[in-house]
């Protein structure tokens, strides 16, 4: 449990990992032409799956992607999946906990190309995000924001609509993000705040996670 009703889990992406799926799983597995990308979307479900044991849920339900790649988390239960290089995360909790999660997980020796930096960090938040993989962090933190949004009805947003106002340094206990996000945005999402934003170390990646109390 990472904190207040919040469960964590990863799973490396192992060969054999698709077997393991079964039901929409699987055959969303089969439709996969690559072996990275069946390995990764196995490795997310596994996950998954496990953090639904810890919140009490019975063992093997299935998490179906959605048409819009969305997962569809059981009745009651919010989540969030990210992969990245071999490894997956799940978050996941009960609606009472959350009303909406965001994860993303990135190597930390993750180069950001220059142009997609530039694009993650404005101006306003260089003056007090810098030094190495500054962009990364803030990438990171920025697609676990859009992707708690987006399962709240968010429209696509890119990065110069959420605004980092802090990065602390990082540790293997989650550490707090203050940021801000567009007001058109939040009201699509029905929302009066923004997201809380969370960012850790596990092992050689960062992990961040957005969640919108239940
Ligand atoms: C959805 C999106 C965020 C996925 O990010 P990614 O870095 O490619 O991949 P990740 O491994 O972190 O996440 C992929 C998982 O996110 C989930 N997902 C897919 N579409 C999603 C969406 N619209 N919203 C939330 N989660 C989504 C799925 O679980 C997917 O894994 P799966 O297909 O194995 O189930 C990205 O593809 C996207 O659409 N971005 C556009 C908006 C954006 O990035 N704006 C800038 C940030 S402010």
């Amino acid at each position: 449990m990472l904190h207040q009703g919040i469960v964590i889990e990863y799973q490396a992406a192992e060969e054999g990992n698709d077997a393991l799926l079964f039901g929409p799983e699987a055959e969303y597995v089969r439709s996969l032409g690559s072996e990275s990308r069946k390995g990764e979307f196995a490795a997310g479900r596994i996950a998954a799956r496990r953090a639904l044991e810890q919140l009490g849920l019975q063992k093997g339900i299935a998490v179906p992607r959605s048409e819009t790649g969305l997962p569809e988390w059981p009745k009651n239960i919010v989540g969030s999946i990210s992969h990245t290089r071999g490894l997956a995360v799940a978050a996941a909790a009960k609606s009472d906990a959350a009303a909406a999660l965001g994860v993303d997980i990135e190597l930390s020796t993750r180069a950001l190309k220059g142009a997609l930096e530039r694009r993650v960090l404005s101006e306003e938040e260089r003056k007090v995000i810098r030094g190495e993989g500054a962009g990364l962090l803030a990438f990171c933190a920025k697609e676990a924001v859009y992707k708690c949004l987006a399962s709240l009805g968010a429209p696509t947003f890119w990065f110069r609509e959420v605004t980092l106002k802090n990065m602390p340094p990082l540790g293997e206990n989650p550490s707090q993000i203050d940021c801000e996000v567009t007001e058109g945005i939040l009201k699509r999402c029905g929302l009066e705040k923004p997201p809380e934003v969370l960012i850790w170390w596990h092992k050689e990646f960062i992990v961040s996670l957005a969640r919108v109390y239940g």
